[in-house]
């Protein structure tokens, strides 16, 4: 029998089979728990087991025999980075793919100016990819949706909130460049789940791109205040000169690894972002930045 002859709509109202790439992700627990609450069995593909007893796949995206290795599918939901899934689309499209849910990120916006060449080339790949995506998908009749997380936290495990909690821990104070008046819209990985299954079930959100934010826009400043709060401990915060802080930068390099003097100039930014347009379409609601450790 074809592949997309054995898919099949489920209440859950996601069509299966159901397969689940990056389940080793941030969001990749918090979204197989989600799927198995709804009575559905995802697959999973990632080169490392996720924790889960669950049916795994171990695949790379970037292995030019992967069809081989896919089971039939007929919704995919991409946790990888994006910049992964173009070459893989058409193996997933052979194997039945009717339906695609993909993280992107807004580091495609917020990196595009970078001064740094690293950072540039992370944001023309991502919006490289996103157009590769649509330009498959349109092609070859698959609903897609492109997800566009900021800044995402999931309590002990994240390189941003938790590391920041990790260097409280350790040096009890921390370091600020200026007064990190830049905004921020931390947003949790639980919701992220929440959402790409909210996408993938609503008409409204086929072949659209969202940002997906935080439920409070904060300071960094405010932001490194709540992460205090949240490991139970008195903010012990240290506003440094811009200059200052590049050096404290620098020095920490080798015990800091992807510390970059863009960093701490970004704290004076704004990176922030509308998602009205994913609460009209499919109920995005995230949740306030409160995190417990
Ligand atoms: N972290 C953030 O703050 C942030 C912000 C905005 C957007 N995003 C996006 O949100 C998504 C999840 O983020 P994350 O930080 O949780 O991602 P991550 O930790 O980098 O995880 C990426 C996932 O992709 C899998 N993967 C990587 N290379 C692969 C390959 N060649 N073949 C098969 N699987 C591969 C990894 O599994 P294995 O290593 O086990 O193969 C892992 O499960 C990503 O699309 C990311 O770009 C992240």
């Amino acid at each position: 029998m074809d592949a997309e002859n054995t898919s099949s709509p489920s209440p859950s109202g996601l069509t299966s089979p159901i397969l689940v790439l990056g389940a080793t992700s941030l969001i990749g627990e918090h979204l197989l728990t989600r799927l198995n609450a709804l009575g559905t069995t995802p697959i999973s593909l990632s080169r490392r087991p996720p924790s889960d007893d669950i049916c795994w796949v171990d695949g790379d995206l970037a292995d030019p025999n992967l069809a081989d290795e896919l089971p039939p599918v007929a919704t995919v939901f991409s946790l990888s980075p994006i910049w992964l899934l173009p070459q893989a689309l058409p193996a997933l499209k052979a194997r039945g793919m009717v339906r695609l849910v993909a993280f992107s990120s807004t580091s495609r916006f917020t990196k595009q100016d970078s001064p740094d060449a690293s950072e540039r080339a992370v944001a023309k790949s991502l919006a490289d990819a996103e157009a590769a995506v649509e330009a498959f998908c349109a092609a070859h009749g698959v609903a897609w949706t492109i997800l566009r997380p900021t800044l995402i936290y999931l309590e002990g495990r994240d390189g941003n909130v938790s590391r920041l909690a990790g260097l409280i821990r350790r040096f009890k104070v921390l370091p600020l460049s200026g007064q990190g008046e830049g905004l921020r819209q931390p947003v949790h990985a639980d919701d992220l789940a929440g959402g790409a299954i909210a996408a993938a079930q609503a008409p409204a959100a086929r072949d659209k791109a969202y940002d997906l934010v935080g439920g409070e826009t904060l300071t960094y400043r405010v932001m490194a205040e709540r992460i205090y709060a949240g490991l139970g401990r008195r903010p012990a915060i240290l506003p440094l000169p811009a200059w200052l802080f590049r050096l404290l930068l620098t020095l920490a390099k080798p015990f800091y690894p992807g510390a970059t003097a863009t960093m701490g100039d970004r704290m004076a930014q704004n990176l922030t972002f509308d998602d009205s347009s994913a609460r009209a379409d499919f109920g995005w609601a995230p949740r306030d930045f409160r995190p417990r450790f």
